[in-house]
């Protein structure tokens, strides 16, 4: 197939376009390069062996995206381009709400006068809220975000299923990630995040790394095994991967479909630190502090109809994520810079 990868010079875009080349699927990639660099897409073409065609558009950008459009034919979009930091939402929800909501109207305008009306859409296990059933499924009810970046989320994925009940024709996959790390086996691409990371593994990283002195653990009074957070963190090429999968729902006409991306196993904080000291033999200097506003305390899914529909499952472990994730920061102590 022929995609069109908005987004498509971040992190998980990064990874997902090696694993579409390497199932055969050539790729477009678009990005206004917002929160990423060129150097980015430098590294996939060395991972790849092979040019990858790249447009500097921003998806608000209706002339930008009919020029792209019009050069050649897309059978889908992954639909990654998007603002992500929660904090910052908080401080900018107009920026939000106008980059994530307004973006993906004028993209999906575009797509469908060009005949292009399947689109798989980077949605989040936050548009649960604090979930009524852990482990959580697709069927479990979503809940309430506690920060503009989730409600974008949300609202997409009432935007899209909406087009699709108005236009059959439409083929649509939300798929909401749990908590990816972890980076390339090569070491060449990564998570790269702007000044003081606000998630957990790049934190741990940059610790690790002696840019940063101590982890801050944001709370162990929750209630789970040892109290702190339990999350569902997913290594990014099994994430990525799972994006190749979901094009087999886009080719059996699909519909508007759901599906969780983890492993559908819980790690809780301490449980990361300690891994991430055995595996690399690097000490995590920690605090325990006060919760962070708007956590919950359990988050991680079942992924059974991954499994299911789309033979899709994630193969790598916590001790891949841990290494690869090192390999990373210290190959390139300072990101792609
Ligand atoms: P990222 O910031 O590394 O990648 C997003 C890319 O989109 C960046 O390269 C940025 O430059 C580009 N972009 C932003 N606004 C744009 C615009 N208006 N026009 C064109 N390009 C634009 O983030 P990521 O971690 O790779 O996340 C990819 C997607 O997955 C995002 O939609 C994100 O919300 C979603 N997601 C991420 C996580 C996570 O933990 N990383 C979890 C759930 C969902
Ligand atoms: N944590 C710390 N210290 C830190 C950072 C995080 O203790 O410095 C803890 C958090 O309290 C939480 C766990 O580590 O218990 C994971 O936190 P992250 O910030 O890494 O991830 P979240 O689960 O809070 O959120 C992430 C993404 C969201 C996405 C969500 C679900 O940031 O965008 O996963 O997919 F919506």
């Amino acid at each position: 197939m022929n995609i069109l990868v908005t987004g498509g010079a971040g992190y998980i875009g990064s990874h997902t376009i090696i694993e579409l080349i390497n199932a055969g699927h050539s790729v477009c990639v678009l990005d206004n390069l917002c929160n990423s660099s060129r150097e980015s897409l430098q590294r996939v073409e060395q991972i790849a062996g092979q040019p990858v065609p790249f447009h500097r558009v921003d998806i608000r950008d209706r002339a930008g995206l009919e020029a792209v459009c019009s050069e050649q034919q897309f059978d889908a979009c992954i639909h990654f381009a998007g603002l992500k930091a929660v904090g910052e939402s908080v401080s900018l929800p107009w920026e939000y709400y106008e980059n994530n909501i307004n973006g993906t109207l004028i993209l999906v305008d575009v797509l469908r006068k060009h005949g292009c009306k399947n689109i798989i859409f980077s949605s989040s296990a936050t548009v649960y809220g604090d979930p009524s059933i852990i482990p959580i499924t697709e069927a479990c009810p979503k809940g309430t975000c506690t920060n503009p970046y989730g409600w974008t989320k949300w609202m997409i994925e009432q935007i899209l299923t909406d087009l699709h009940t108005a236009d059959n024709s439409w083929n649509i996959v939300l798929l909401r990630y749990f908590n990816p790390i972890g980076a390339h086996p090569s070491g060449l691409i990564g998570e790269n995040p702007n000044g003081i990371p606000n998630n957990l593994m790049p934190y741990i990283t940059q610790v690790a790394v002696g840019k940063l002195e101590k982890l801050h653990v944001f709370g162990n009074d929750y209630d789970t095994p040892d109290g702190t957070g339990v999350r569902d963190y997913i290594h990014v090429v099994d994430l990525a991967r799972g994006h190749v999968a979901a094009l087999k729902a886009i080719d059996q006409n699909c519909g508007v479909e759901i599906y969780n991306l983890g492993t559908g196993k819980g790690y809780s904080v301490l449980d990361m630190i300690r891994a991430f000291e055995e595996v690399n033999g690097v000490k995590i200097p920690y605090v325990i502090e006060g919760r962070r506003p708007g956590d919950i305390g359990t988050c991680y899914s079942n992924p059974g109809k991954a499994a299911e529909a789309l033979g899709w499952k994630a193969e790598y472990g916590i001790k891949e994520m841990v290494r690869d994730a090192w390999n990373w920061q210290k190959k390139n102590p300072n990101g792609y810079e």
